[in-house]
């Protein structure tokens, strides 16, 4: 395994002596790995309505792909029985067309931001394997349809395993059963046979869960599912996961024989009381300074170790970019971040490569230094 940065001075100072090189020739993360891999980010609402200038400017310039942090998902589209509202999506789609990006949609199938009629008959009563069935098909018809041949790369089912690498016991799971997700492929498919298809979750270097999505991508390919891709949301900390835990799960995934994308980056540099790299979103914690260290600027060491981590995760993907269709950021800034709100509210956290007025941190210029610095 390298070293890391810290104890390779060099390394950090030519890191540095690239950001002021950048700084008199700009590039871009997207031409430093083109024909690598995409590199996108996540929109939040105000980045696709065009209110937030900015950040649109940074998109335009930096990326080549981009996903929709919200805008996408059943809550928004299709918050009551028959109601589509798909005013912020189709921004969403008409911005990606336009400038000619690789368009993610995200995501058709999860058991957060999905309504509670969903599950229901008119009763209330939890709806039948067949009733539920017919809803899912339905949605996805109507989603990836409106869609077809713009969005070119569906998450089709999201966090559908347990930490232990076993099935969540969502309602998806209790009222159709396992194959609810080989179902949600094949209507996916079908509404769009040229969409490649994803299954997306986090976490996926630690051992257990890693085992359980390749039991769960092999099970799926045996069947003849139609399944091309995992995506590793890798939402990470400093110190995990490692470049080692990192390179082996890409390698384990593609050698189920799918793509892997890299789906929704980002380091959460601040203390929690918890552990592991979930991304778990029922977790919440009250506020407190104790837990909200860094409220004015990050100190200098700790930008380090998040330089050094990026550079170690850009390592990794460089190396095994003939297996990673994209490297996807979950937001633009640091100001926007979901991290800032989670698992504790209102912190000030620094987990992207750009900072609060838009400028890149030095981890974007690791970032840069990355591309071509490691063989295959
Ligand atoms: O839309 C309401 C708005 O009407 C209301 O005024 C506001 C007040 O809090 O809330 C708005 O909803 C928020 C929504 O984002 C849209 O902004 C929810 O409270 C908030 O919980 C929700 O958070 C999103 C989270 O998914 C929900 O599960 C985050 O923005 C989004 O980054 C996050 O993304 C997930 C991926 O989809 C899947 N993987 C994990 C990742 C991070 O949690």
């Amino acid at each position: 395994m390298r070293a890391p940065l810290s104890r390779r001075p060099v390394l950090w100072a030519t890191i540095l002596m690239a950001a002021t090189a950048w700084a008199q020739q700009p590039g871009s993360l997207k031409q430093a790995y083109q024909g690598d891999f995409y590199v996108g980010a996540a929109m939040n609402a105000a980045e696709i309505t065009g209110q937030d200038q900015q950040n649109d400017a940074i998109l335009l310039e930096q990326f080549n792909s981009i996903s929709p942090e919200n805008a996408l998902k059943w809550a928004i589209v299709n918050p009551e029985p028959g109601q589509y509202n798909w005013g912020l999506a189709d921004q969403y789609v008409a911005f990606g067309v336009e400038h000619h990006m690789w368009i993610v949609g995200h995501n058709l199938v999860w058991h957060n931001q999905v309504p509670a009629w969903v599950f229901r008959d008119k009763g209330g009563k939890l709806l039948t394997r067949a009733a539920l069935l017919a809803r899912l098909k339905e949605h996805i018809f109507t989603e990836v349809g409106r869609y077809k041949g713009k969005i070119q790369s569906w998450d089709v089912v999201n966090e559908a395993l347990n930490e232990d690498g076993t099935p969540r016991q969502s309602l998806w799971y209790r009222i159709i059963g396992p194959d609810y997700i080989a179902k949600a492929f094949e209507y996916a498919h079908e509404a769009d046979p040229q969409a490649q298809l994803t299954y997306n979750d986090y976490n996926l270097a630690s051992a257990a869960k890693l085992a359980g999505v390749i039991r769960l991508v092999k099970e799926l390919k045996a069947e003849g599912v139609p399944i091309d891709c995992v995506g590793m949301q890798n939402h990470d900390h400093l110190d995990s996961p490692t470049a080692g835990q990192e390179d082996a799960a890409i390698r384990a995934i593609a050698a189920t024989g799918v793509k892997v994308a890299i789906s929704e980056l980002d380091i959460n540099i601040l203390p929690w009381p918890g552990t592991g790299n979930t991304a778990d979103v029922s977790i919440h914690m009250a506020s407190s300074p104790k837990w909200n260290p860094w409220p004015h600027g990050l100190p200098q060491d700790v930008q380090k170790k998040l330089t050094e981590q990026y550079a170690a995760l850009f390592g990794v993907f460089y190396k095994d970019r003939a297996d990673i269709s994209r490297v996807t950021f979950w937001g633009v800034t640091n100001a926007q971040s979901w991290l800032n709100d989670w698992p504790i509210p209102g912190r000030t956290n620094y987990p992207l490569l750009f900072d609060r007025e838009g400028k890149p941190a030095p981890a974007y210029y690791a970032v840069l230094q990355a591309a071509g610095q490691t063989a295959k």
